[in-house]
């Protein structure tokens, strides 16, 4: 048994995730969760909103709240949709807990004591119209690396650029809108990563097995230019963790927060923190996940995250962590993601297109967009969602497919030879190939699964299903049961012990049909089916079963159309 700690991309508190966000970190990193907790290795799982920064003051402002109350809302609606998707985390935590603001205040004062902190008298954007310094995303302007006119202060969207808000070219405010802006002094920190170039390099060349896409960005920006560039990490923002150096406080740096981006990733061990302590556990429960001198030497560490987040997981996080000097856990596996585009355009949060988290729940199960989002999974590239194309997998995949093969055998065997696994017959070859077929394909399965491909893992499953499907199709027990009644008993006992075996593999996937499938099947035995032809005689005859009601509905041509039509426009 292993012990993996899995953390997804924290979520920005500001407004409810679109289906993009949620298959570029969450919703794969929970398809990972599940899969090793199914074969039986010891998991933690923490995710968390990011709250602090711009983005969240802004969005407080426009909705008239107080920062402190949206967050506190938003994070509930978050956590709520969290498990309408059935999002197996053992913490959702928050970035403004004060876990975070006691290890964020820790970290910077470790990193100040290493030399690491450099005090620097900058130069800062100033809005004479709004009266206040603009920071990060106050101001909008564009983009020195790649001329994208809509840039923020801190990244751009287009390019994916790291950027300082004095970078930017023809700057305005995105509070007022204002241009009447000036350069005024002020005193903020740097975090030296120049200083640990080499360390980092270093390290992330140590990662062999990582995925292309995590490293060419890594690579990028360590070479991109100079070179990594030393980065500011404070802020003059109301809304964050006020700048300490430790419990200590740091002159000079009165009414300063520090910077989101330094914050957040320190969550993902807050977060943790905040497990321990929902669950009246002690410091050494969480240690033991991060801290490689209290028992984490034997955890490795997987991260979840889309392309544009790459840089801070790869540079700055690992230069805090590095920095600190402190046996803290790094990754070991980072999986990132592409984007995923919405019918011909882009998702765009601001614009309200596409589709968004509640709105997917409130017209279908989740497990219908876990499907299709994970077999869609822009890994290798951006990918799609088309409405014709998710009407197509649902109703081909899950409705034809695994439901039909569900349906089919429930109701047949019911009608014709009653309610409990069936008794008479033999193997005969065919059934021998189809368990051959599926041995080598449930660890050809497992092997995707434990690489993290989420697409093939799913082509796979779904290969697993038609072949099922088709046994079923060749065996015919419908004909069968006229002349040879035991040689129709073999083949539903067989399918019935397949459609557990489905459940079980089918779970980290689509979790509520999975548990549909095995509740019918009368079992709650999720073993892994290591010795898959054990694990087709695990019903034994004489077993109860019940004919489950319809796993899965098919879309109409018509609710595709309307749906289509419904999230096209912007969103109300
Ligand atoms: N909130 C960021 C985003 O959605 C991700 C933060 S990940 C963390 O892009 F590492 F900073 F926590
Ligand atoms: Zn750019």
């Amino acid at each position: 048994m292993a012990r993996i700690l899995i953390t997804s991309a924290i979520p920005y508190i500001n407004g409810i995730k679109h289906l993009g966000n949620l298959v570029g970190s969450q919703l794969p990193a929970d398809l990972f969760a599940r899969y090793m907790r199914a074969r039986g290795h010891e998991v933690m799982f923490i995710c968390a909103t990011d709250e602090h920064g711009t983005p969240a003051e802004l969005a407080a402002a426009k909705a008239g709240k107080p920062v402190e109350a949206y967050c506190a809302e938003m994070h509930q609606v978050q956590a709520d949709l969290a498990k309408g998707f059935r999002l197996s985390f053992d913490h959702f935590g928050r970035s403004s807990s004060q876990r975070n603001h006691r290890l964020t205040q820790h970290f910077a004062g470790k990193l100040a004591e290493n030399g690491l902190i450099a005090e620097v008298s900058e130069k800062q954007v100033f809005s004479i119209d709004d009266n206040r310094f603009l920071p990060d995303r106050y101001i909008t302007g564009t983009c020195p690396n790649c001329g994208y006119e809509a840039a923020r202060g801190d990244q751009c969207e287009n390019c994916t650029k790291q950027l300082d808000p004095t970078d930017l070219i023809n700057p305005r405010s995105s509070i007022s809108g204002s241009t009447n802006l000036e350069v005024r002094e002020t005193k903020h920190l740097y975090l030296r990563q120049r200083a640990l170039r080499d360390k980092l390099e270093a390290w992330i060349d140590s990662k062999t097995d990582w995925p292309i896409l995590t490293t060419s960005i890594a690579k990028k920006w360590l070479n991109d230019g100079d070179g990594l560039q030393d980065r500011g990490i404070t802020r003059d923002l109301y809304w964050g963790i006020p700048v300490k150096k430790g419990s200590e406080d740091w002159p000079g740096m009165e009414g300063k927060v520090f910077y989101v981006w330094f914050d957040a990733p320190i969550e993902y061990i807050a977060g943790t923190a905040e497990w321990a302590d929902a669950n009246g556990l002690d410091d050494a429960a969480w240690e033991r996940w991060w801290r490689t001198d209290k028992g984490a030497e034997d955890v490795t560490y997987y991260q979840f995250m889309g392309k544009d987040n790459v840089p801070f997981h790869t540079l700055s996080f690992p230069a805090t962590i590095l920095g600190s000097g402190e046996p803290w856990k790094l990754v070991d596996y980072l999986k990132s993601f592409n984007y995923l585009n919405y019918d011909g355009g882009q998702f765009s949060t601001s614009q309200g297109r596409g589709v968004f988290m509640d709105q997917a729940l409130s017209i279908l199960p989740a497990d219908y967009w876990r499907w299709w989002l994970l077999s869609h999974a822009p890994e290798n590239s951006d990918s799609e969602f088309t409405w014709e194309n998710f009407q197509a997998s649902v109703n081909k995949d899950l409705a034809d497919v695994l439901g039909n093969f569900v349906s089919r055998v429930t109701k047949f065997a019911k009608s014709k030879l009653g309610e409990t696994v069936p008794a008479g017959g033999d193997f005969t070859p065919s059934e021998t190939a189809l368990i051959a077929d599926l041995g080598a394909r449930i660890r050809d399965y497992e092997t995707l699964m434990a690489q993290m491909e989420v697409r093939k893992a799913a082509a796979e499953l779904r290969a697993i299903w038609v072949i099922g499907n088709e046994y079923l199709q060749a065996a015919a027990p419908w004909s069968a049961v006229k002349t040879d009644p035991a040689r129709a008993e073999a083949i539903v006992r067989l399918s019935l012990n397949l459609i557990r075996v489905y459940a079980i593999l089918s779970r980290p996937f689509i979790p509520d049909a999975a548990a549909t499938m095995m509740q019918a099947m009368g079992s709650d035995d999720w073993t892994w089916p290591e010795d898959v032809p054990a694990a087709l005689r695990a019903l034994p005859a004489g077993h109860d079963f019940t004919v489950p009601e319809n796993l899965f509905r098919k879309i109409t041509d018509e609710e595709r159309a309307d749906w289509q039509q419904k999230f096209s426009g912007v969103r109300t």
